[in-house]
């Protein structure tokens, strides 16, 4: 039998509950292979309901054990008890308790969704809809209920337990060996805000005094003896804590907030009300152990987490239609946290990247759907790119609209508005109207398009009047002619050959054009010489622009666009045209790479010292995706492939010298402490992009530069770089760096997975054998994410000559793994197979390959409803 398509939910069919859970008082009473949940609802009619309607309450592989009604024993005619759901057929038409008893396998669930171990620990993971695999339950997030959960456990197995909200009791079960604890949050959330932890785990806290006053216990719970490991994280909480408070007006709402560690997570971290439970990459981090990628990272997600405190959980979503509502925003929050903390421009570009090589081939190929989707077969393969990055793009955007004073009135507003409630992307923008007074509707138009809009501008100097016209046109791939426009801030500013200029037109407020209409001009005046414009500045639109800019052009926006971010999209924009050009032509000769290079070079003679992680930056050329992305038709990896290594090593020639003098100016003095600050990170990042293109200009040089800097490295960051470094030349000393770095690392399963995850990218025909032999090496599981993300999600994703051999392999190898893990964790198997996104962008045979194996998966019997959405909507 083949796997029938999946029912579709759509956001034009939602409907009330007939029936509202105002308390859950939960027992978890943990055991490995038979947990025993009784959850006692206390339900009444919903007013807005229908009345007498059967109380219909979702599960999820649930094994009823008992059934009450206001305490007494359900007759069994007066309900209906499946895996998947519980129905009682006339319920009390006033308000009543449900007491339900289930048994859980928490040591069985490989899907890590609801009640499950990971290395031991008892953990949760209810988003978006695991709590029915706990009880029996109107899982949707707009029923809101106050919650207090008894956690049980035997003492020597769990002697931690933690629960949402605040802690209220604790004590032993007299005669046994078990124990429990009382949690009780007084703040009313939907299930999936649920959580629990019970296992042996190590601390450290601290303490938060709100600007409310009130004192907050922190905790952050890992693995025992990494404690020294939760530090940083400690402190990014603390920090996220006082942000919120000074740019949101956001106060922390209860006595404690407990962040825990786990290993096994399908996810990065969950926000689940006072008990954030995150994968461990998020958290832990040493000098020794981590990358400054992952300081970063843990610093930006303890944030997200932190911030859904507001945007998501006090005021969360109606249905999840409305994803983006509380991820697009939260984004947004964690994106100007981290800018506030690091380097703005840095920074930005660093998301831009991200929506580029992510979100930019998602919204152009079959799996591209609305910020708000319309529909869905599976929700877990909604938490994407598109409602996350695109989403976050939307709130920016809307604050550049309305002015930094009038956004944060409409944040409050908003919060305001809606505390306690479950809420919707118009309660969002109307918020924003009420406070400015404007009609945001044509704006909300962002969340209902899929599709990067397409932007065409032509510049037009007239010498004798002293004028510069902008001609600007918006298309969407894919919409028809009649399609509506966007609402489009387009930040932007002339610039000449010696610099800004300072001319002005009457449509361009506060540095913006607002463009609202498929065509539309606007004219500068004063303008005293052929000016280059400089356009969406701080890339003011998820857009795509098409100009007719010259490389000279380019390059004078390189020198002096007072826009950090157009100063780097200038280089990227010359490198981009260089190497399409040559993956197209073939051509040994590049034209335009000295001019490139020379430019370069005068850039880091002037910049580099100021401002090193820019200057890294600026040496990162485009990548082989984004390229890809960039040519959006009949694509040929190799040839991009070899394209762009041609232009590394013209420019990698030229700067050679310069890059390894500035790589000895910014070495850090001997003995200096370590910090994982911007500014440090920073010199590390140039430094490691230097020494990467020295080895292109001379690999042996690059060789013992990178065995040494493996060697004597301080940081995780040098000794990584290093190792990646050597990992692009082929030989001996690249595979005696790799196992010895294995045999050093070989009980640290995070630093392994960078270690595969580098050996996953080695674009050479080598890697698929590579790849097999890591399947097999101790380092590897199947069952767990983080290590499947490592080798076969970084090869799909980063390594695209050798993901698309023309021999099919690498679609097979993928395909394999897809099917492998289908059975035991379907949302990392559908999440895995969207690799194939981009298929019918190849070249006709790469793209049959690509058809096949995607063909293959989804006429494969038993297929999870996971990885059928994706299959089935990936070909159509
Ligand atoms: N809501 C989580 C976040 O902060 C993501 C997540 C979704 C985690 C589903 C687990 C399951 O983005
Ligand atoms: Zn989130």
């Amino acid at each position: 039998m083949r796997t029938e398509t999946p029912p579709t939910i759509r956001l034009a069919d939602y409907q009330r509950s007939d029936h509202l859970i105002d308390r859950v008082d939960l027992d978890i009473r943990l055991d490995p292979h038979a947990s025993r949940v009784t959850a006692v609802l206390a339900l009444r009619p919903n007013p807005e309901g229908v009345p007498g309607a059967p109380l219909v309450l979702d599960g999820d592989e649930l094994k009823l054990v008992a059934v009450a009604l206001d305490g007494e024993v359900m007759l069994e005619n007066a309900y209906t008890a499946t895996p998947s759901g519980l129905t009682i057929h006339r319920p009390p038409q006033r308000p009543f308790t449900l007491s339900i008893e289930t048994e859980i396998d928490p040591t069985a669930n490989t899907k890590l969704m609801g009640l499950y171990r990971s290395s031991g620990v008892y953990c949760t993971q209810c988003e978006a809809d695991g709590f029915r695999r706990i009880t029996y339950f109107l899982d949707r997030p707009d029923i809101l209920s106050i919650y207090t959960t008894r956690i049980e456990a035997s003492r020597e197995e769990a002697p931690v337990l933690l629960g949402n909200g605040n802690p209220v009791e604790s004590g032993d079960v007299p005669d046994t060996d078990r124990h429990y604890a009382i949690w009780q949050d007084p703040h009313p959330k939907p299930a999936y805000l649920f959580a629990v932890v019970g296992g042996r785990l190590g601390s450290v806290s601290g303490r938060f005094t709100t600007s409310e006053g009130r004192q907050v216990g922190l905790g952050v719970y890992v693995e025992p003896g990494k404690e020294a490991r939760a530090d940083y994280a400690l402190d990014a909480v603390a920090r996220s804590m006082k942000w919120d408070e000074d740019v949101f007006g956001r106060a922390y709402d209860l006595d404690v907030f407990n962040v825990v560690a786990v290993s096994d997570f399908n996810m990065g971290a969950m926000e689940n009300k006072g008990l954030n439970i995150f994968n461990d990459k998020y958290v832990l981090a040493s000098p020794e152990t981590a990358t400054d990628a992952d300081y970063a990272n843990i610093e930006a997600i303890i944030a997200h987490e932190y911030f859904h405190n507001w945007s998501g959980n006090r005021v969360t979503c109606r249905d999840w239609f409305q994803l983006c509502l509380k991820e697009g925003l939260t984004v947004f929050r964690d994106q100007e946290f981290s800018s506030d903390m690091r380097s703005r421009a840095v920074h930005r570009i660093s998301e831009v990247r991200t929506l580029r090589a992510r979100q930019f081939p998602e919204d152009a190929g079959p799996l591209a759907h609305p910020v708000r989707p319309k529909q869905y077969a599976e929700i877990n393969n909604f938490y994407t790119a598109t409602v996350y990055e695109k989403g976050a793009e939307i709130v920016r955007m809307l604050k550049t609209l309305i002015g930094e004073e009038s956004f944060r009135k409409g944040m409050d507003r908003y919060f305001a508005d809606n505390d306690g409630t479950a809420a919707t992307v118009e309660d969002f923008l109307s918020a924003f109207a009420t406070e400015t007074g404007r009609d945001l509707s044509h704006f909300a138009q962002w969340y209902e398009r899929p599709g990067t809009p397409r932007i065409a501008v032509s510049g037009h100097y007239d010498a004798a009047a002293k004028t510069y016209r902008l001609d600007f046109r918006q298309t969407r791939p894919g919409a028809g002619a009649d399609a509506p426009p966007l609402v489009i801030p387009v930040a932007l500013g002339l610039v000449g050959e010696h610099g800004p200029l300072d001319a002005k037109s009457e449509r361009v407020r506060g540095g913006v054009f607002v463009l609202d209409k498929p065509k539309d001009s606007l004219v500068f005046e004063n303008v005293a010489s052929q000016p280059v414009p400089s356009l969406f500045r701080d890339f003011s639109a998820p857009v795509r622009v098409e100009i007719g800019l010259s490389d000279a052009e380019r390059l004078t926006l390189l020198r002096h666009d007072p826009d950090a971010f157009n100063r780097w999209e200038s280089a990227q924009r010359v490198a981009l045209r260089i190497v399409i050009e040559a993956a197209r032509s073939g051509a040994q000769q590049l034209d335009g790479a000295e001019g490139f290079a020379d430019a370069l070079a005068a850039f880091l003679d002037q910049e580099a010292l100021n401002d090193p992680a820019f200057a890294a930056l600026m040496l990162a050329l485009p990548t082989e995706g984004e390229v890809a992305s960039e040519i959006g038709a009949n694509i040929d990896p190799d040839a991009i492939l070899s394209a762009r290594r041609r232009l590394r090593q013209a420019i990698a020639a030229r700067l050679c010298e310069p890059l390894f003098a500035l790589r000895e100016t910014l070495a850090e003095p001997a003995g200096a402490p370590f910090s994982p600050d911007a500014a440090s990170a920073g010199r590390r990042a140039f430094r490691n992009a230097a020494l990467d293109l020295i080895a292109v200009a001379d690999p042996e040089r690059g060789t013992a530069l990178a065995r040494a800097q493996i060697a004597d490295a301080t940081t995780m960051t040098d000794r990584l770089a290093g190792l990646a470094t050597l990992s692009q030349i082929p030989g001996e000393p690249r595979e005696i760096e790799l196992a010895a770095f294995a045999e050093r690392y070989a009980d640290e399963p995070l630093i392994l997975d960078k270690w595969l995850a580098i050996q996953a990218a080695i674009a050479e025909d080598g890697t698929l054998a590579r790849i097999g032999r890591l399947q097999q090496h101790p380092a590897f599981s199947i069952t767990n994410p983080n290590r499947v993300r490592s080798l076969v999600g970084v090869f799909s994703l980063s390594n695209a000559t050798q993901f698309n051999r023309a021999d099919g392999a690498g679609y097979a190898l993928v395909a394999e793994t897809v099917m492998a893990l289908d059975r035991r964790n379907p949302q990392i198997a559908a999440r895995l197979l969207t690799a194939f996104g981009s298929w019918r962008q190849l070249e006709p045979a790469r793209r049959a390959a690509a058809e096949a194996a995607l063909r293959g998966i989804a006429a494969a019997e038993g297929l999870s409803r996971d990885v059928a959405d994706i299959a089935g909507r990936s070909l159509q």
